[in-house]
């Protein structure tokens, strides 16, 4: 039986790698940089992935996978290709949270934590997005902020992914825009 291919950079991640050692004081401070990059390829850090990034960046996996769990923004399983996190903290459950996650449940016809069959949409519930004077918050694939929400906002944001339009840039352009630590 043939073995499943493990992971290993792309040629353009490998020359992106490459480019982030010169660009960075210090190959630790590579690590976060190099995992969006593998997520943007793969849509999420798979188990050999981590392993793999681990190795090239002489880290243990461990402490990759304890820096990849700690930020919102990275997914350790497999999600849709957009990733709807709603806030449920006290100033957004205040301003309404619960109705905004209700009405995307009900729109997408999933429930949280579950993908839309097509792979386009996944829901979550998530701790403060630190945008509390704002409330309530949504961040799409965990860059792009949509605030004070309201039931039409929310339409419009699904309406807008649904087309892909307005879709957050990828790691490529966030990095050239100086969006990116
Ligand atoms: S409580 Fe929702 S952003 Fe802080």
């Amino acid at each position: 039986m043939a073995s499943e291919k493990k992971y290993e950079f792309s040629p353009e991640v490998e020359k992106r790698f490459q480019w982030l050692l010169t660009r960075y004081p210090t190959k630790d401070a590579v690590l976060l940089p190099i995992l969006h990059l593998v997520q943007d390829e793969n849509k999420w850090l798979t188990p050999d992935s981590i392993e793999y990034v681990a190795k090239r960046m002489d880290l243990s996996p461990a402490r990759v996978r304890e820096v990849a769990s700690f930020y919102t923004m990275f997914r350790l399983n497999q999600k849709g290709q957009y990733v709807l996190q709603v806030c449920h903290n006290i100033s957004c459950y205040l301003r309404g949270s619960d109705g905004v996650i209700e009405h995307i449940k009900k729109r997408l016809n999933i429930k949280e934590n579950e993908i839309t069959p097509d792979g386009k949409f996944s829901l979550e519930r998530v701790e403060c997005l630190a945008s509390c004077g704002t409330a309530p918050v949504l961040q799409v694939n965990g860059w792009d902020y949509h605030e004070e929400l309201t039931i039409e906002k929310v339409d419009r944001i699904i309406d807008d992914l649904l087309k892909d339009k307005n879709a957050y840039p990828d790691y490529e352009k966030r990095i050239s825009e100086g969006s990116v630590a």
